[in-house]
């Protein structure tokens, strides 16, 4: 063991140069350093397991790059470890409100874990790549992979981070890539740093399966850990940490001022780089389809007369099939599903393999706005001059994304038919503003969005629509495009109640 080792000592080869031992060796020299002043100037001794696993944890520096909900989250949780982390991004406006100890976005109970890293020192938000990666030993990458016009991700941002991390490189790296990328981007990221450095650097795979709403719960109590690489010890040290976040749950959601359901410790699936990217969209796609199967589902039910939700009740309760994510509504929206299906179906395009089963689900998703548009041209005649209320315009309930959202394409189809159209969302209003179509109001409350509509439209999941007093408003019809609400409820208040393959239960 070095006895002084001030970081990583570079070798040619990652693999060979064994780099987990190289990340301990470094923390428990320093730690013995520490061992040494704090025996001379107490006489205390770091001996422990626990107390030398702690001294190594705030030796690591991580790097994020990127503060988007997965960065972000990720960086929140590995600072509640006691982890130095730099998170990087080229937007100023995210890095100042990270500094004033604030996520750049809402997201329930992240405030709270990034101003703990703040006010800890353990969090540093920053602009600078110069500043954040000479110190780290690991780097994750939680860049945006936006969807390109042919549906495959643009992964310019992936690319340009790399580049600028390889310039600052002092040392070895492992680079963990949290960003969707399409199978077989590991391999070209490897071919290009060793174009770009000639310092050693070590390519792990570690998809994110978090959801927006929920992403701190998601992410202290993860049904998996997926790990792709091809060396094993980077894989060891990365499962390591993710590990410690699920078994230091109760103390991270303390910080948070989150619930902890107890859940059982996260699978770790170790596995190939290949793999690990696929498993990724596999994921997502397969959530997709099971929502664009109810959708289908659900427009044979309004024309059969026969109850969507009866049926996927009756059929998710095989537990091969299982009920999550078969509610048939408006469809599915955000930054992941839509893009990560077309990015399967651009993946298999590349590698000429058909995958028509998830072109017909993107299709059917893509439909299901104009089908609740076509619905309610039946129900009300005309749509000209019509007052639609919308209820929702976030992509689902528990989030400000308003990314692919199919409640601002309802009301933007819904004002280019002719309607007079008034939305409202808890907490969507200002990410709205530049999808919305010209002339659409957005209003106070919900209760104002409705008072003189003609038709209510709810298009988001969020809770507090159920308790709306729908006695107080105008309308004669209430569209309910997320089968979220009781049916009855809205006929007690006078109003004729439709939702997406249901029927009326009275
Ligand atoms: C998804 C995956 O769930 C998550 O694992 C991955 O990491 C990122 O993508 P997210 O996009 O945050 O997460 O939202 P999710 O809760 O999965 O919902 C996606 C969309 O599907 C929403 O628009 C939601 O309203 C819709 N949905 C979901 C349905 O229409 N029906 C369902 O049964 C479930």
């Amino acid at each position: 063991m070095p006895s002084q080792p001030s970081r990583l000592s570079a070798s040619s080869d990652f693999s060979s140069s064994n780099a987990r031992s190289r990340i301990e060796d470094t923390a428990k020299g320093v730690a013995q350093d520490k061992i040494v002043t704090g025996a001379k100037s107490n006489g205390g001794v770091i001996s422990s397991a626990d107390e030398q696993a702690g001294v190594a944890r705030r030796l690591v520096v991580v790097t994020v790059v990127g503060s988007g909900y997965v960065g972000t989250t990720t960086a929140a949780l590995l600072t509640a470890l006691g982890i130095k982390t730099y998170a990087v991004d080229i937007d100023e406006a995210k890095v100042d409100k990270l500094k004033d100890g604030k996520a750049p976005f809402y997201e329930v109970g992240l405030d709270n874990l990034v101003a703990y890293g703040i006010d800890n020192n353990y969090l540093v938000p920053t602009s600078s790549y110069e500043e954040s990666i000479p110190h780290a030993s690991i780097v994750i990458s939680a860049v945006g992979t936006p969807e390109n016009a042919d549906g495959s991700p643009d992964l310019r941002y992936v690319y340009s981070a790399l580049e600028s991390i390889a310039q600052n490189a002092t040392g070895p790296l492992i680079y963990v890539q949290k960003s969707t990328v399409p199978v077989g981007t590991g391999r070209a990221i490897i071919a290009k740093y060793a174009e770009l450095s000639d310092k050693p650097f070590s390519y792990v795979s570690a998809p994110e399966f978090l959801r927006e709403g929920t992403a701190v719960v998601d992410s202290i109590e993860p049904d998996r850990i997926v790990v792709g690489g091809d060396d094993a010890d980077s894989k060891h040290i990365i499962t390591t940490i993710f590990r410690d976040i699920s078994s230091r749950r109760a103390e991270i959601a303390d910080i948070a001022d989150q619930p902890i359901q107890n859940l059982p410790e996260p699978i770790a699936f170790n596995m190939s780089i290949e793999s690990a990217e696929l498993t990724k969209v596999t994921a997502n796609a397969f959530l997709a389809l099971k929502i664009s199967f109810a959708n289908s589902i659900a427009k044979l039910a309004d024309s059969t007369n026969a109850d969507v939700a009866e049926v996927m009740d009756a059929v998710g309760s095989d537990k091969r099939i299982g009920r999550a994510f078969l509610n048939a509504g408006r469809g599915y929206g955000g930054g992941c599903f839509p893009k990560d299906v077309k990015g399967l179906i651009s993946s298999a395009k590349a590698n000429n393999v058909a995958m028509d089963i998830m072109t017909a689900a993107s299709n059917l998703n893509d439909s299901m706005p104009s089908y609740i548009v076509d619905r309610l041209k039946d129900e009300l005649g005309e749509l000209e001059t019509k007052k639609i209320a919308i209820l929702g315009l976030a992509f689902k309930a528990g989030t400000s994304d308003v990314r692919k959202s199919p409640g601002i394409k309802i009301a933007n189809l819904l004002q280019q038919a002719g309607s007079k159209v008034s939305a409202y969302d808890p907490q969507a209003h200002n990410e709205a503003l530049a999808d919305l179509d010209e002339g659409i109001a957005l209003l106070d409350s919900a209760q104002l969005a409705i008072k003189n509509a003609d038709a209510i439209v709810v298009a988001t999941e969020w809770p507090e629509f159920k308790d709306i007093d729908y006695s107080q408003t105008t309308a004669k019809l209430l569209f309910d495009a997320m089968n979220l609400l009781d049916s009855s409820m809205i006929v007690r208040n006078g109003l004729e109640y439709r939702g997406v393959g249901r029927r009326l239960k009275l």
